[in-house]
């Protein structure tokens, strides 16, 4: 069921913020442009966020980089409010008040917070409703919290929160409060705006502290609760380059751990980058060291050898990659083998049980069934029929300093070794080009082409030479 049918989610508005710079990246780049899972963190948060409520009632606190942060989620279809100078968190959702004054309740996701999983979201908003809560608090316990500001209870037992207090305010006794704030917040939004302006910039960054809001709505009477993640991991922050890799490598190890449980067998998946949105069926094998990204999809029983680098590719089933192939953009028949040092560049299609070897490179090539190019050879702008053989160090010469032109080489014919072959050419069926020809026109059906000087040969002239040498140096 789409989420705008349930009355309970259309109360919803879910703000992001993602106006701040991220200074502590020490980085010319916006922090929520920052990658793990080969996607900006605040894209993340936003498929968290489309599964909780439309994209229409998502809005985008954006200001630093806006533009460039803008244009990256721009797709999704969610909206954007312009925070132009970024006075803290706090202020980020006085900039949006107008938007969100409609809806009943916020939920608040912090855009630099990307493991956060829909359901847990979901739970934030079912115990704020359950609950009638005026501010819900996800909190967690990480084995490290410094950093994070720190839920202060009214009592350890009790579900009530007295306030948000920020690491560099932290007094002795509450630095051993191991509770975070994890920055993501359900509000009641009459409570939330009508105290909103009452924040203060009393405070080490002289900013406006959404934290700030636990305190001033207890001290108005309105519930303020927390709820504990079951998983820490998920509310983890990337404030730093270092927390960044971590919690790429916690998507990794997510992402692995899902293909295994699904029959995908990863030898050393620590070693493995796969991206979130790769599809891998069962029994294929995926040696140590190898990254397959973007929206690429393996069959079954393949295996991927080590040091291979797959992007936006689909393999069917069967296929063997062996090690250190670079595959981007192009589609693998069942059965086909392919390296060991093979680069498929975009465009490549790659017939069934076809072979691409050592040192080959192809571009823009339809390669038909069963056809093999095993050795040092560019293949690009060429369609190839079915049981042809490319002999090794076969060239098509596409470019001709200004246009690309296509070379054709039909069903069965067979290409001699360091043949160039200039395109525009069509070598027809079952023809032949003998080794070392540049091949400038046409090969008729079953012709063969000799593209090359004839041999000359000169009985006795070695014997000749040596002999005068000799008698040169007598
Ligand atoms: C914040 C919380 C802290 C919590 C932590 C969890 C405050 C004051 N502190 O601290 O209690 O433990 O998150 O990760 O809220 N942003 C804006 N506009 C601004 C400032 C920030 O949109 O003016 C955005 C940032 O881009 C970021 C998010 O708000 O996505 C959080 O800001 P950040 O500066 O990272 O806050 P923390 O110091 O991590
Ligand atoms: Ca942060």
């Amino acid at each position: 069921m789409p989420a705008n049918n349930n009355s309970a989610e259309k109360k919803f508005a879910i703000v992001i913020l993602a106006a701040g710079k991220g200074t502590r990246l020490k980085s010319k780049r916006a922090k929520v442009l920052h990658e793990i899972g080969g996607k900006p963190l605040l894209a993340h948060v936003i498929d968290a966020a489309r599964v909780i409520v439309p994209v229409s009632q998502i809005y985008v606190i954006i200001g630093h980089q806006a533009a460039e942060v803008r244009a990256a989620v721009e797709k999704t279809g969610v909206n954007f409010v312009l925070q132009s100078e970024q006075r803290g968190t706090g202020h980020a959702i006085i900039c949006a008040k107008n938007e969100v004054g409609s809806f009943d309740n916020v939920l608040v996701l912090s855009g630099d917070v990307p493991l956060i999983r829909s359901s847990t979201i979901a739970r934030v908003r079912d115990f704020h409703l359950a609950k009638k809560a005026a501010m819900t608090i996800l909190t967690a316990e990480p084995p490290d919290p410094f950093g994070y500001g720190r839920i202060i209870r009214t009592s350890s037992a009790s579900e009530n929160v007295k306030a948000i207090v920020e690491q560099k305010a932290l007094s002795k006794n509450q630095q051993k409060t191991r509770e975070i704030n994890s920055g993501i917040y359900a509000f009641a939004t009459s409570p939330l705006l009508s105290n909103i302006d009452r924040l203060s910039t009393d405070n080490a960054h002289h900013e406006f502290y959404l934290t700030d809001m636990a305190a001033l709505l207890v001290k108005e009477k309105a519930r303020v609760l927390a709820v504990k993640a079951e998983d820490s991991s998920e509310v983890l922050g990337a404030n730093t380059l270092a927390e960044l890799a971590q919690l790429d490598a916690q998507l990794r190890a997510r992402k692995c751990n899902e293909l295994m449980a699904a029959g995908v067998v990863i030898y050393r998946p620590e070693t493995c980058v796969i991206d979130p949105d790769v599809e891998i069926s069962a029994d294929t094998v995926i040696e140590p060291c190898v990254q397959i990204l973007g929206r690429t999809r393996i069959g079954s029983d393949c295996r991927i050898r080590s040091f291979s680098v797959i992007s936006d590719s689909e393999l069917g089933d069967r296929v063997m990659v062996k090690p250190g192939c670079i595959i981007d953009q192009s589609q693998v028949s069942s059965e086909a083998i392919l390296g060991p040092y093979s680069h498929l560049r975009p465009g490549s299609e790659i017939g069934k049980g076809a072979h691409v070897g050592n040192f080959v490179e192809t571009k823009k090539v339809r390669m038909g069934q069963g056809s093999k190019a095993n050795h040092l050879t560019y293949l690009g702008d060429a369609l190839i029929g079915a049981g042809v053989n490319v002999g090794a160090g076969t060239i098509t010469c596409n470019y001709d300093g200004q246009h690309k032109h296509q070379t054709v080489i039909e069903d069965g014919s067979f290409i001699g070794s360091d043949s160039t072959l200039v395109a525009p050419v069509r070598i027809g069926k079952g023809a032949y080009v003998a080794a070392g020809s540049t091949v400038t026109s046409d090969v008729p059906e079953d012709a063969l082409a000799i593209g090359r000087s004839t041999q000359v040969l000169k009985e006795g002239w070695a014997r000749r030479r040596r002999e005068a040498r000799s008698k040169a140096k007598e």
